[in-house]
Formats: C-alpha cells, sequence, structure tokens
C-alpha cells in the first residue's frame, strides 16, 4: 500500500478554512500567522493531518479557488514565508499539512490565460480550451458551469469561446496538453519540498475531458431544472464527457510518483457519488494515496439506511483509501443537517463516531469539534458565488464558512476587526472554544475522546467491518474487538453488543442511558471481552 498509505491509517485530518479560521493581523480575514498560533488546539484536540484551503493569490473570485500564482502565498495571509512558519510549527506538533492544489482551473487572472487570451499563437493558448462557435453560433457544446450558465465564455478578441466548469473568472485548463502536466509537477515538487506533506486535489474527477467535447446527454434524473436555481440545470445532464474520464488516473500516476519520492499524501476530492466509480481511483494504488467519499454528505436527517449503505459502501473501496467526512466549507454544517439543536448536534457527533472506527482517514471541519451549526447569512453580507451568482442563495456555502469562535467577546478571539468578512453570526459563549476547553461535558471532550479512542484502538486497514444491523436507525458494526454503534433515529432504542464487552468511548456521558439502551442521536464504542 506504500509508505505513505500505512504511515497515515487511522489518522485523523481537519479542514481549515483559512479564511475563517483565526484572523492575527486584526483585518477581518483569517491568515497563516492566525492558523499558526491557533495550531496546539488541533495537536490537543489529536489531529494529524492539517488540510489548508487555498492560500495562494488569487482576485478571490471563487475564494483561492480562483488560483493567480501556484508558487506564491497571498499577501492577505501572510506571504510564503507564514506559511513556512506553519509548516515547521506543524511538524513540531507531529501534524503533516496538505495545501489545497487546484488544477482543473486557473484565475482568468493568472499570467498563463492572460498570455492565452491575448495571443491564439502563444504557447500558452494550448494550455486552455479553446473552441470555435457552433456552426449556427453560440458555445460549442452543451456544457453548463456548475455555478450556472453555460460551461463557455466567448473572447472577443479571438473570436473563439473557452470553457469553464466554474466561473467563468475561473478557466479550465487543458490536460490533454503535456506542457500543463509538466507544470504542475513542478508545482507539486516545489511545495513538497518547501515543507508541505501533500495535497487535497481539488476538483479531481474533472481535469481530463473527451477530447471531442461532444454534448452530453440529458440524465435520468429527478424532475425539471428549476429555472430560478441555475445549478440544477447542471444534475440534469450525464456528466460522461466532462467528469471522471480514464485518462485522468494516468495524471494521478504521474503524481503519485513525485509525491511518493517526497513521501507526500495526495488526497482527491473526487465528486462522484458512486463508489463503482470513485473506487479505481484508489483501487490500484497507484494514483491518490486517498479519496474524499461524499455520500454520507447528502443524507436526510433521519435516513439510517442511506447511512448504513453510504458507510458500507465506501468500505468497500480498497481498505484504508478513504477520506470520511460529514461536514466541509462546500455545504451545509453537519449539526444543521441532521436536524439542528441538540439531536442534530448529537446524530453528528455519531456519525463522526461511526466514521472514526473505519479504515482510512476520518476528516473533521473546523468548528464541527465544537457542534457548530450553520449561521444565517444576510443577503447583504453574501460572499459566497453560489449566492451572488448562481442565482442560488439557498445553496449558499456561506452559512458554513463563518468564522471560527475561539473565545466570548467581540470578535469570538477571530478577530479585533469590527466587520470580520462573514459574519461571526449569533453564536454564544457556549459554542467557543475557550468555554467548551473549561466544561467537561461539552462536545469538544466528546470529539477529543474520539480522536483518542481512534489512535488507540488503532487496527490494520485489512480488518474488515462486519456489519450488526441491516436496517432501522440503530447502525453498528464490528471490527475485530471493536464495537461502534449509533442511535440515528429519535427515539430512545434498545440494543445489546453481540457478547460482552466493556466501553471505550460514550457520546452522552450524563444522564447515561439505561443499559442496553441508546438514546436519540447516542453513539458508543465497546471493546468485546473475547
Ligand atoms: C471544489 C471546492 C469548492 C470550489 C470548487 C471550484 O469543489 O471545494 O469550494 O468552489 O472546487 O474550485
Amino acid at each position: 500500500m506504500g509508505v505513505v498509505t500505512a504511515e497515515i491509517q487511522g489518522a485523523v485530518g481537519y479542514e481549515v478554512y483559512l479564511r475563517s479560521f483565526a484572523d492575527a493581523t486584526g483585518d477581518g480575514v483569517g491568515d497563516l500567522h492566525g492558523l499558526r498560533e491557533r495550531l496546539g488546539h488541533l495537536a490537543w484536540l489529536g489531529v494529524d493531518i492539517v488540510w489548508i484551503t487555498p492560500c495562494h493569490p488569487s482576485p478571490l473570485a471563487d475564494h483561492g479557488y480562483d488560483v493567480a500564482d501556484y508558487l506564491d502565498v497571498s499577501g492577505e495571509y501572510g506571504g510564503i514565508e507564514a506559511l513556512d512558519r506553519v509548516f515547521e510549527a506543524a511538524h513540531e506538533l507531529g501534524m503533516r499539512v496538505l495545501l489545497d492544489l487546484v488544477p482543473n482551473h486557473t484565475s482568468n487572472r493568472h499570467p498563463w490565460f492572460e498570455a492565452s487570451r491575448a495571443d491564439r499563437d502563444s504557447p500558452y493558448r494550448d494550455y486552455y480550451i479553446w473552441r470555435d462557435p457552433a456552426p449556427g453560433g453560440g458555445p460549442p457544446n452543451n456544457w453548463v458551469s456548475h455555478f450556472g450558465g453555460p460551461a463557455w465564455t466567448y473572447d472577443e478578441h479571438s473570436g473563439q469561446y473557452y470553457c469553464h466548469l466554474f466561473l467563468p473568472e475561473q478557466p479550465d485548463l487543458n490536460w490533454a496538453n503535456e506542457a500543463v502536466s509538466a507544470e504542475f509537477e513542478a508545482i507539486i515538487e516545489f511545495w513538497l519540498g518547501r515543507g508541505a506533506d501533500g495535497f487535497r486535489i481539488d476538483v479531481a474527477h474533472a481535469l481530463a475531458k473527451h477530447p471531442e467535447l461532444p454534448d452530453l446527454p440529458p440524465a435520468a434524473v429527478r424532475g425539471e431544472a428549476d429555472p430560478d436555481d441555475l445549478m440544477t440545470v447542471f444534475d440534469r445532464l450525464e456528466h460522461v464527457y466532462d467528469s471522471n474520464r480514464p485518462e485522468v488516473l494516468e495524471i494521478y500516476r504521474r503524481w503519485r510518483e513525485v509525491a511518493d519520492a517526497h513521501n507526500g499524501l495526495i488526497l482527491g476530492e473526487v465528486y462522484l457519488l458512486e463508489s463503482d466509480a470513485l473506487a479505481p481511483y484508489v483501487a490500484a494504488r497507484d494514483g491518490l494515496h486517498l479519496t474524499f467519499w461524499f455520500a454520507p454528505l447528502h443524507l436526510r436527517a433521519d435516513d439510517a439506511d442511506g447511512l448504513r449503505r453510504a458507510l458500507a459502501e465506501g468500505c468497500s473501496m480498497a481498505p484504508g483509501s478513504v477520506a470520511w467526512i460529514t461536514s466541509s466549507h462546500d455545504s451545509s454544517r453537519a449539526a444543521t443537517r441532521f436536524g439542528g439543536g441538540p439531536l442534530g448536534r448529537a446524530r453528528a457527533l455519531a456519525v463522526a463516531a461511526l466514521q472514526f472506527g473505519l479504515p482510512g482517514v476520518a476528516f473533521l471541519y473546523q468548528g464541527e469539534e465544537l457542534g457548530l451549526e450553520d449561521v444565517e447569512v444576510p443577503p447583504d453580507r453574501a460572499q459566497d458565488p453560489t449566492a451572488t451568482r448562481a442565482g442560488a442563495p439557498h445553496r449558499s456555502r456561506d452559512v458554513a464558512r463563518t468564522p471560527m469562535p475561539w473565545e466570548p467577546g467581540g470578535g469570538l478571539g477571530f478577530t479585533s476587526s469590527e466587520r470580520p468578512w462573514l459574519p461571526l453570526g449569533d453564536r454564544d459563549s457556549a459554542d467557543t472554544v475557550a468555554v467548551q476547553r473549561d466544561d467537561p461535558d461539552a462536545l469538544l471532550h466528546r470529539y477529543r475522546e474520539l480522536t483518542g479512542v481512534r489512535h488507540t484502538h488503532l487496527m490494520d486497514s485489512e480488518v474488515p467491518v462486519e456489519w450488526l444491523t441491516n436496517e432501522g436507525p440503530v447502525i453498528a458494526y464490528r471490527r475485530a474487538k471493536l464495537v461502534v454503534a449509533a442511535n440515528i433515529g429519535a427515539e430512545a432504542l434498545s440494543w445489546q453488543p453481540p457478547g460482552s464487552a466493556r466501553p471505550l468511548w460514550r457520546s452522552s456521558p450524563r444522564p447515561p442511558a439505561p443499559e442496553g439502551t441508546l438514546a436519540p442521536g447516542e453513539a458508543v464504542w465497546l471493546e468485546l471481552h473475547n
């Protein structure tokens, strides 16, 4: 399975949404100095791998997922030396740092794109996907952008369209061009040489496109597209030519060689919701070390059967190759999705408890350890292009991106600025790290204990997962002597482990549920005696 994959088995990952983690400079935006000062929280929590969202110079059309220079760090975040300090400090604390690599597209302000657009004969022209208008005029095919509208923008100057699966400010790179591959291999070498421990790879399923860019067939789906929600148009097409092309695997084979030479880790944001489609990305263990598995992120609050299926499907892929998550900067927070309030928070912890017993790497998203729920962001403070550009304010990702509450008081310990880039919301002192640390009953301690039991009960990734329930709100499994069980339902339910066992961890320490019962949203870890 390779050195890195073996070393990170059982690890705990943590996503830092940099703009909202910790602001050391008082400008209302999180930065790398702030992150460095707060790394102690992550080490205390039991984090092994820190993934930092993009920190490169960027016009911020998509908050850093539009990179203008892959080899530098934005001054707003403290510049490249500040990142060096983060690497050093994290390493001293025994943590690895993953940068967010955005290879599907650049910013339209990247010098490659500026050169590509300025001159059809430039060697950079072919770094991007340019096509003539369709014979009758208009875009070359029916592809659409994730953020609504056509995936093509016409460039008056050169008389052609360029392709962008996201915003027009995020032109897609042409991965059929060897020069593009060479650039990224150099970028990967550069950062691994400078102290990064690997990469989370953005939009990892979509780099390669069908060479002829055919029209996409309609999807066999889910109702009419909503004209008021341009993003639904994307879901009405079968993404067979703009996504999940077999050629993409070759890209990761090459990166794997570069990464392995530096003991670096490559983790893909492979956004494919069927395990059959996702499995090849990690099956041969010669490409991505790990892939995120997003199915558990798209379930109704009480869909225990769906969750059981999603977890089992995740386990069906190459053992140890899955990065589990329940929240990220791209979706509503788990506590909210699972119903909000005490039950939503309990369920979010329960789902984490189920994932933490499985092989691979289990990720937390900043603030998840506090049980944070979404913040309602008023329209005049909206930042996410999903809300401001795609006509889908109800899908805005801002709700999960608001500042981290560190301690009670004005800027919640996040900032000294009067006006953080996104509002703090109505967090109260009980939501903060400082107050939860002082309260042994707080969720923060349950999450910390969970990372602890994950580490102390580490097992070989080949140890199989045996499901102990097939239906209903209790999800339970066994791996060797470890038993993990969670009640996702809203009622207390009786449940017995498959033998006598000692408790290792419990999500709700008091009042304890009666013996043989799981309270709503409760989870337990047990060790069988034989
Ligand atoms: C990924 C990122 C998301 C971004 C998109 C385009 O899905 O997680 O935040 O908008 O890629 O780069």
